[in-house]
Order: structure tokens, then C-alpha cells, then sequence
């Protein structure tokens, strides 16, 4: 029976010195209520992103749970609309109610989508952090439904089943696929199998049961590559440094004893730990392989910033024969096996990872469509023109476009250096009539991802399709928290701890540990370093971050275990030094 129906619109809720804008307040409505397509009358989300939308227009939540979690918490201070759903029933427990169950309730047909997606907010709203982990542990997140046909409903309505789903599998079961260890490959497919299931669900099964091998991690959450092929850094020797362009040079990276080094996947980064000065703290920098994939040695090739300290002293004080702390290559920006057209996208030193991922395709032979953009400021400015040439010269169907924004009038012919004067635009895109059925691989600065990510879009080529990597620290995940000006990243305000140094290699970042901080991501916030986060209680892996160096200890034991070399940040703190990929 539906017991009471709740809505609420989004609201402005204090937590943390932060604003949350959330929906997750929900109050019951006195008499009959509308549910239409996306919404039931007066209610709304706060964050479309995790909520709301045709698949998740309504939240379902049982009473039985109500009365499981009093009990478990010692609460007796819940009231309808508690964990934030839309419907309060008696009856279908998570464990019953399938995925492509249908129901009629008043004169509304709903049919179950997914499980609900575990997030901070729900602590907020039962003033319990644990909330979100302990909804998935404990089996009982709650389910949303597709409204099949809009209508009348009212506390007190009869819930009629009208149809079961395909596959007979429960709301908790699923739940358990995604996050809780085991993803039994099996039952996955199962699951898959259900067209009901929401295709935010469906996409991670499918990413799940098409992982790459030798990965760990919850791949239906995050991206995923093999674990690191050694954990922290190890010395290697530079063999070469040579000059790639007016601003690049590369550095190649041996082992000291002449062994091979672990291929890296194409397009993989590594990082290095300089130390120019011993009364400085060491600088940490990450780099993407320029080179060949094959395990011969590393190749990296570094653009000289204007006042960038450790570009300056890679170009000026590196010398072959110096050993330098190299950590091992990671990354989930890689070339993925297919037989799609393929764009390699570039601007400036953003070539780099292209170039890895053109060897890697160039040693295969591959029969793919190679489309190589490349941006470059004029012909000064362009590293890798032979190397490439020379690869995609070797390949069947490859095709090169260089744009320089900036040609000199009297070095650069177009048609002989250059192919178009300008920038990698949309028009110029439809111009070359790249095809939309392509994976696209863009990598340079910020605004030259973002445009060219948009433009690729408009002319239509899958958004999912679209990988990117950004030379910097990414951009942060911070769901329903209302936007503040972003400060660059600086050492946390107050006293300082005297804990172990805790480094964010992307932001540039060393500081000491405090013992107050509950976890690194709270370290990282005092800081202003770009973070991602959801649950903030170890399900989601939302914070799932790469741990270059060092050791951490779990507050709260993960429900499921990130990849190997990666750690949750959300419920961590540091064991000694460590070094985050952040
Ligand atoms: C995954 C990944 C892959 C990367 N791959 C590459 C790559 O292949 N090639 C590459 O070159 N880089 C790459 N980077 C970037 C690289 O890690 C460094 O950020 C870059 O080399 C700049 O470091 P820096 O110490 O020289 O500059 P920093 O000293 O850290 O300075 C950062 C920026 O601030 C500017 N700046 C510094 N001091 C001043 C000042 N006094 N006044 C004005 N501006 C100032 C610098 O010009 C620079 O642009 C990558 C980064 C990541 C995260
Ligand atoms: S924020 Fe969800 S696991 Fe850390």
C-alpha cells in the first residue's frame, strides 16, 4: 500500500561552510497528487546530474526499512519523506521488487528503473555521514520508477503488480552487482538483459563486463587500467635529451642496468620527482609518453613554461648520464581496441599521448581510418613533424590536418608546412568532413578540450566517445554544492600539522598532515585542490584518485576495493609520505 506521498523543491541547505542546493527534503502531500513524466506536482531535484530525469523521475522507499534502520541506529525521529523518496510504501522490499516490475497505482503505471544512486546527501538529511554506504551494505537503497503513463495517486492507494520483470532480478541484487565486491559476470549479463534498466546502469554493466584484462577496480564505476607496473618511484637514468620544437624537448628514460622497461599503454603519463634544490621540498610533475609503447625505454617530451620551475630544469639541468625518480607510467587515457575510425586530436604539446597512441596503431598496422589534428602556434612551435609523418605514412588509411593559429609570413607555406591558417574549429571539422562513428582522442589546453569537445559533438559524433586529457588537475565532481570562486591551490589556512608530507603532484602541492583532518579529501578541500566526490563514505569511488607514492590506512574500509595504486580518498588518511595524482 502507498502509504504517503512527498515532494519538496530544491532548497538551500547549510553543511560544512559549504551550500548544498538539494531536493532531499521531502514533505507529504495532504490529498491527491499528479505524477507526471519527469516529476510528481511540486517536486523537483537539486541535482539533475544524480537525480530526477525520465529514469529516475520517482523515488520509492519501503517502511519496513524505516523500521529497520530505527532500530539498527536507535532512532525514532523518522517521518515521512525521511530518506528522501517520493512515495513511502508498505511492502515492496528491495529484495522482491525486480528491475522491469510494473505497478498501477491510482490511475499512474510505473515501471522500476534502477536502484537508488548512493550520495552524501542522504547523510546529510539523517544526520548520519554513514548513510550512503550503510543504504548498499545493508541491501536497502530504495528504487526509482519510470512514470509509463502520468495519473492521479494518494496515501492510502492500493500498489496493483500488473507485470513482472525479465529476469526475476531484485532492486538489491543489482545494487550488490554494481557496488559490493564479486560482479559475477553471469549474473551481470542477467542484468543486462533487462531493457527496463536504466542506461546509466546498463552503460556500467557493459563497462564492467567489457573491462580490459588485468585491470582491478570497480570498472562499472571508474575508468580503469592495470595496477601500476611499481609502486612509488624508482631511479631511472636519462639516455637523450633532444630538442623537438622552439619549445619541447624530450628526455628519454632507461633502465639503470639496461634492462627493459614495463610498456606502458598508449597514451599513459608518468611522473617524475626532481629535486633542483635539497632546500626545497622535491617537485613532482607528471608526463605523458611520447614514445613508442614497446617497453624500450620512456620517452617524455616537455614543453619549457615561462617561469615553469621544473620544466626549467628538465630543459636546462637534465643531462644524460642523471638519474631521476621516475614513478610508473598509469593513466586511463589510452587507445581502446577497435575498428572505428580514429581521431588523434592535438594542441601544442598535447601531441604527446597522440603520438604514443599513432605508434601503437603504427606498429599494429591497423587497417582503422587514422585521422591525425594537429594545432600548433606556427612551424617553430610544431614538435614531431617527421615522426609523424614517417608513422602515418606506414598506415593505410591515415589522414593529417595541421592547423597553425599563428603562421610566420615568411617560414610557414601553407600547403607545404601547414594545412589551414586558424584553429581547429567547428566549421573546420565539418570542413574535413571527419566521420561521427570516430573515438576521438583530444588532448591540450583547457579551452582548446572544451571547444573542440563541443564542436565534435555538434557534428556529431557520440559524447562517450569523446576522451580528453588534461595536462593539470581535473576538473572537480562536487554534486548540489552551489558554486564559490576557485582559488588556486595553497596550504590550509590555520595552524599547520606536523604530520606526514602529503603531495597533490597535479596541483604542485606539498603539506603536512594534520591528525585533526578526518581524511585526505578533507586535506584536499582545505587546500582548494580539485576534488571528486559523492558518497564521501567509500561506495561510490567518485574520489578514487592515483596514489603515486606511500601508503594509506582506511578510516572506513571501502565496500568495494578501488584498483590497485589507487585509493579512496574519501574515507583515508595518509600512513607516512604520500603522493596523490591530484
Ligand atoms: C597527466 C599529465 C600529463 C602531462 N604531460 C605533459 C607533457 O607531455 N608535456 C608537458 O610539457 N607537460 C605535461 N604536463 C604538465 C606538467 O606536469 C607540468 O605541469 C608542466 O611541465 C609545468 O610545470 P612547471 O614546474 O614547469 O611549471 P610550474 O612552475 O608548476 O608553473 C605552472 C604554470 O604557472 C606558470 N608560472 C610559474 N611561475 C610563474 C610566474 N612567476 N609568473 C607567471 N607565471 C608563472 C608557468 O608558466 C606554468 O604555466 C602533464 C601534466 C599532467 C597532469
Ligand atoms: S566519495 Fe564516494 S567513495 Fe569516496
Amino acid at each position: 500500500m502507498l502509504r504517503s506521498v512527498n515532494v519538496g523543491l530544491p532548497k538551500d541547505v547549510l553543511w560544512q561552510g559549504r551550500t548544498v542546493h538539494t531536493g532531499i527534503w521531502k514533505q507529504p502531500v495532504g490529498g491527491a497528487a499528479t505524477v507526471r513524466r519527469l516529476n510528481i506536482d511540486g517536486d523537483g531535484q537539486g541535482d539533475l546530474g544524480g537525480h530526477g530525469g525520465e529514469n529516475r523521475a520517482v523515488f520509492v522507499y519501503q517502511l519496513e526499512s524505516y523500521r529497520y534502520w530505527q532500530r539498527l541506529l536507535g532512532r525514532d525521529d523518522f517521518g515521512y519523506g525521511q530518506f528522501g523518496e517520493n512515495l513511502t510504501v508498505e511492502g515492496l522490499p528491495d529484495d522482491e521488487v525486480c528491475i522491469g516490475d510494473r505497478y498501477r497505482i491510482g490511475t499512474a503505471l510505473f515501471e522500476v528503473t534502477q536502484p537508488r544512486v548512493t550520495c552524501y546527501r542522504v547523510g546529510i538529511r539523517l544526520d548520519d555521514p554513514r548513510m550512503p554506504a550503510l543504504l548498499v551494505q545493508h541491501h536497502r537503497p530504495g528504487f526509482y520508477f519510470r512514470v509509463l503513463q502520468e495519473g492521479d495517486i494518494r496515501a492510502g492507494d492500493e500498489i496493483i503488480k500488473v507485470t513482472d520483470g525479465p529476469e526475476r532480478m531484485s532492486v538489491a541484487e543489482v545494487d550488490g552487482l554494481l557496488y559490493l565486491p564479486g560482479h559475477p559476470t553471469d549474473r551481470i549479463e542477467r542484468a543486462l538483459r533487462i531493457p527496463a534498466l536504466s542506461p546509466g546502469w546498463q552503460g556500467s554493466f557493459r563497462a564492467m563486463v567489457s573491462r580490459p584484462a588485468a585491470t582491478t577496480g570497480n570498472a562499472g564505476l571508474v575508468a580503469v587500467a592495470p595496477p601500476p607496473a611499481w609502486a612509488g618511484f624508482r631511479p631511472l637514468r636519462v639516455t637523450a635529451v633532444e630538442p623537438e620544437s622552439s619549445t619541447i624537448a624530450s628526455v628519454r628514460l632507461a633502465d639503470p642496468d639496461g634492462q627493459p622497461v614495463p610498456a606502458p599503454l598508449p597514451g599513459q603519463f608518468l611522473t617524475v620527482r626532481l629535486r633542483p634544490d635539497d632546500e626545497q621540498p622535491p617537485l613532482i610533475r607528471s608526463y605523458s609518453l611520447s614514445g613508442p609503447p614497446d617497453g624500450s625505454d620512456y620517452r617524455i617530451s616537455v614543453k619549457q613554461e615561462p617561469h615553469g620551475v621544473a620544466s626549467g630544469y628538465l630543459h636546462a639541468r637534465v643531462h644524460p648520464g642523471d638519474l631521476i625518480d621516475v614513478a610508473a607510467p598509469r593513466g586511463t587515457f589510452v587507445l581502446r581496441p577497435a575498428s572505428t575510425p580514429v581521431l588523434l586530436i592535438s594542441g601544442g604539446v598535447g601531441a604527446t599521448p597522440m603520438l604514443a597512441m599513432l605508434y601503437a596503431l603504427a606498429a599494429q598496422r591497423s587497417e582503422r581510418e587514422v585521422w591525425w589534428l594537429q594545432a600548433a602556434r606556427d612551424g617553430g612551435d610544431r614538435p614531431f613533424e617527421t615522426e609523424t609523418a614517417g608513422l602515418l605514412a606506414g598506415l593505410p588509411h591515415a589522414r593529417s590536418h595541421v592547423f597553425y593559429s599563428r603562421p610566420r609570413a615568411a617560414l610557414d607555406q601553407v600547403g607545404r608546412d601547414y594545412d589551414s591558417a586558424g584553429r581547429l574549429s567547428l566549421d573546420a571539422l565539418r570542413a574535413l568532413g571527419v566521420p561521427v562513428d570516430a573515438d576521438a582522442y583530444l588532448c591540450g589546453p583547457a579551452g582548446f578540450l572544451s571547444d573542440v569537445t563541443a564542436a565534435l559533438v555538434e557534428v556529431g559524433v557520440a559524447a562517450d566517445r569523446v576522451s580528453t586529457e588534461i595536462f593539470g588537475a581535473g576538473p572537480g565532481i562536487t554534486p548540489g554544492i552551489s558554486a564559490v570562486a576557485t582559488r588556486a591551490p595553497h596550504p590550509p589556512a590555520g595552524e599547520q600539522g606536523d604530520g606526514p608530507a602529503v603531495s597533490f603532484a597535479r596541483s604542485g602541492l606539498t603539506v603536512p598532515w594534520a591528525d585533526g583532518r578526518g581524511s585526505l579529501l578533507e586535506l584536499a578541500e582545505a587546500c582548494d585542490v580539485p576534488v571528486r566526490w559523492s558518497c564521501r563514505s567509500g561506495v561510490c569511488h567518485t574520489c578514487e584518485t592515483g596514489l603515486l607514492a606511500g601508503e594509506v590506512a582506511y578510516t572506513t574500509e571501502p565496500v568495494d576495493p578501488p584498483a590497485d595504486g589507487d585509493v579512496l580518498i574519501c574515507s583515508s588518511r595518509p600512513r607516512g609520505a604520500v603522493v596523490l595524482d591530484l
